[in-house]
């Protein structure tokens, strides 16, 4: 399913664990990173690696708000909507980003490029609002400085 090095990138983390199912979630992440997104096939295939039915990797899968099953585009706009971020902002963040792209939350931009999902506390409150692109955080910010970050992405 994957290349000889993803493959051994596989066993070396299943090896590191005393019992194989313990190994799921940096599976998970590994077919995500390879793939984009959590196929039906990584899920049977890591199913199968782990001696787990595939509704095991299933329920994971779609528990961690960092796992997708659907592609994610090359940059996912994930903007914190919790209370500290709410208060500073970010509803406007949303509505702009909305706009300014061009789709709804949940939506992917026609290009590809763009996906926007609204998450839960962060972890930056004191820094609120703000908002994690792939696995970058970007904080205190306002429209015209979300506008200058989505500008400078390669
Ligand atoms: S409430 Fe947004 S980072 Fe905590």
């Amino acid at each position: 399913m994957f290349s000889p090095e993803i493959e051994k990138k596989i066993d070396n983390t299943i090896e590191k664990y005393p019992h194989k199912r313990s190994a799921l979630l940096p599976l998970i992440h590994i077919a995500q990173n390879e793939q984009g997104h959590i196929t039906e096939e990584a899920i049977a295939y890591i199913a199968e690696r782990l001696d787990l039915v595939p509704v095991e990797v299933y329920e994971v899968a779609t528990f961690y708000s960092m796992y997708f099953l659907d592609p994610i585009g090359k940059y996912n706009l994930q903007v914190c909507r919790t209370i500290s971020c709410m208060l500073c902002g970010a509803y406007d963040l949303i509505e702009h980003l909305q706009n300014k792209l061009n789709i709804k939350i949940g939506q992917v931009t026609s290009d590809g490029r763009f996906r926007l999902t609204e998450v839960e506390c962060l972890g930056s409150c004191s820094t609120a609002p703000a908002m994690q692109i792939n696995f970058d955080y970007h904080e205190n910010l306002t429209p015209e400085k979300v506008d200058q970050i989505l500008a400078k992405l390669p």
